[in-house]
This record gives C-alpha cells, sequence and structure tokens, in this order.
C-alpha cells in the first residue's frame, strides 16, 4: 500500500456500529430506494459488464440489483457489521463475492475492473482525492464509475444559505454532532458538485451523465402522494432537474480517460 493510502486507510472496527442497523434503515424509504435503482437503470441501459466493484456497498443493497448489469461483482465492503448482514442477504446472490475492504485501497489488479458503483459512501470521505484514484486505478481505460453523493448545494439548502445573504460553501461541510466528533466516529459530510467534479476530474475521469436524485425526499410529501405518484414525479425530474443539480442526491456516470 502506498504512503498516501496509508493515511486514507482506517482500522476496520472503525466502521462498525452496533447501535445503528442500517438495513432497517431502510424500512419506510421505500420512495429512495426504487429512486436510486431507477438512476443506476437509467446510467446503465443497454451496457453489459464482467466485472463490477460496488465499494462501500454496506451489506450489498445494491450489489445485487447491479447483477442484472454485470457478470460479477465484488462487494467491497470495511464494516464487518455489514458483511455479516451481507452474508445472508446475498444467500440467493452467487454472482456476488464479498470482501472486506476500504477505497482507498481495493488490492485489485490495475485495469481490471469494468463497473464501478459507490453510492451513499462519499459523505464518509471528507478528501475523496486518494479514494477516486484508488478507483480510477482499478478500472480498466474507458471504464465506467457511477457515483451518487449527497448533494450539500440542493435546491433547498441554497435558498436556506440565499436567504442569510450567503452561498454554500464549496468546501465539505462535517454535519456530525458534537458527541460524535468527540467520539472520532468516521466523518460525515456534505460536498459541493463543483467541488467533487473537480476532485473527479483530476483523478482522470470525464462526465459523461448527471441526474438530479431523490428530489421528492419529504416527509410531508410522502404523506400526501401515493408511491406511484412519488416515483412518476421522479421519473420525470431526474434529468429535468439535473443540469440545476436540485436534489439532495446527486448521480454521476463518468468515463475512465
Ligand atoms: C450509508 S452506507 C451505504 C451502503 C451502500 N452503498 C448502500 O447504498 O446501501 C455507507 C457505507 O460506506 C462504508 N464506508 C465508509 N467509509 C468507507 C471507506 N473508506 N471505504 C469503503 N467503504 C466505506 C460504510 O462502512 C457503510 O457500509
Amino acid at each position: 500500500m502506498s504512503k498516501q493510502a496509508a493515511k486514507h486507510v482506517r482500522k476496520a472496527d472503525q466502521y462498525d456500529d452496533p447501535t445503528h442497523n442500517y438495513k432497517q434503515y431502510w424500512v419506510g424509504r421505500e420512495y429512495e430506494h426504487a429512486a436510486e435503482e431507477l438512476a443506476i437503470m437509467r446510467l446503465l441501459k443497454g451496457r453489459q459488464f464482467n466485472m463490477a466493484v460496488d465499494v462501500g456497498g454496506g451489506y450489498g443493497r445494491l450489489s445485487k440489483f447491479i447483477t442484472a448489469f454485470s457478470e460479477k461483482v465484488i462487494l467491497a465492503e470495511p464494516s464487518k457489521q455489514q458483511l455479516d448482514i451481507a452474508a445472508d442477504y446475498l444467500k440467493d446472490a452467487p454472482r456476488v463475492e464479498a470482501r472486506q475492504l476500504q477505497a482507498a485501497d481495493l488490492k485489485m489488479k490495475s485495469g481490471s475492473v469494468d463497473l464501478v458503483l459507490m453510492v451513499r459512501v462519499l459523505h464518509h470521505l471528507p478528501d475523496p482525492g486518494q479514494e477516486f484514484s484508488e478507483i480510477a486505478r482499478v478500472l480498466k481505460p474507458g471504464g465506467t464509475f457511477l457515483l451518487e453523493f449527497a448533494n450539500n448545494a440542493h435546491g433547498l439548502n441554497r435558498i436556506r444559505y440565499g436567504l442569510k445573504g450567503k452561498v454554500v460553501p464549496k468546501t465539505p461541510v462535517d454535519i456530525r454532532s458534537d458527541a460524535n466528533k468527540a467520539d472520532n466516529e468516521i466523518p460525515f459530510v456534505n460536498h459541493h458538485p463543483k467541488m467533487v467534479l473537480r476532485q473527479i476530474y483530476d483523478a482522470g475521469f470525464e462526465l459523461e451523465a448527471v441526474l438530479s436524485g431523490s428530489n421528492l425526499r419529504s416527509t410531508r410529501l410522502k404523506r400526501l402522494l401515493s408511491p406511484t405518484t412519488m416515483l412518476s414525479l421522479e421519473k420525470l425530474f431526474q434529468p429535468l432537474l439535473a443540469p440545476l443539480y436540485f436534489g439532495p442526491s446527486i448521480w454521476l456516470r463518468l468515463k475512465k480517460r
């Protein structure tokens, strides 16, 4: 492992949180889950891959889903707790192989991967340059990187900052509670799309497509609208609002140069 990568690798037990069940987190978030599968289907439509890696894939929620697009999928996840849930969740998915790995050190041959998926992970990486370089290293030239991240410059936040006469900061914003910071819990930041795009470009990727995701993420809307209406609107808004980087979740399809 390079000295640079070593700076980004943590002790494995730092990724476990016995008080949090990530599988349980998804109960009641069916809209968000369906919105994410919709974005992946759109961005990967008509493509087939041999080898995919789901970086920070948790218990494999989306690893199983992307077997529709790839012969083989490696779930690369540092948390033993998540991997234990994965062992059960992936019982009927023999084409997914789980490995305990961190994004900064994927321990795979250079140019051996066709597709990398990284969803809901960037908020744990305040300075993701090293992780982006490692993903670029394992991907073949022309390979695909599907990146989803929590957007600090989403529509409502821009209004909130604007009302105070301010603009959304470009640098990552740490949203951990003081107690979590004191406990040295793993980072939790939201990123600005402009900054992410710059870092992605520096790591050797070019932008192919953008979608704006989970545009209707609101408890009130979920109460007012049926799941079918929510999803129909989401389908419309994902490409429509993409140029504005409006949604709380941004999807990028990137190609390794
Ligand atoms: C919110 S979960 C998302 C899981 C999965 N991608 C999904 O969308 O269901 C964030 C995951 O990122 C993993 N993670 C955090 N830091 C990581 C790192 N440096 N490298 C790889 N994975 C990491 C965590 O262990 C956790 O499983």
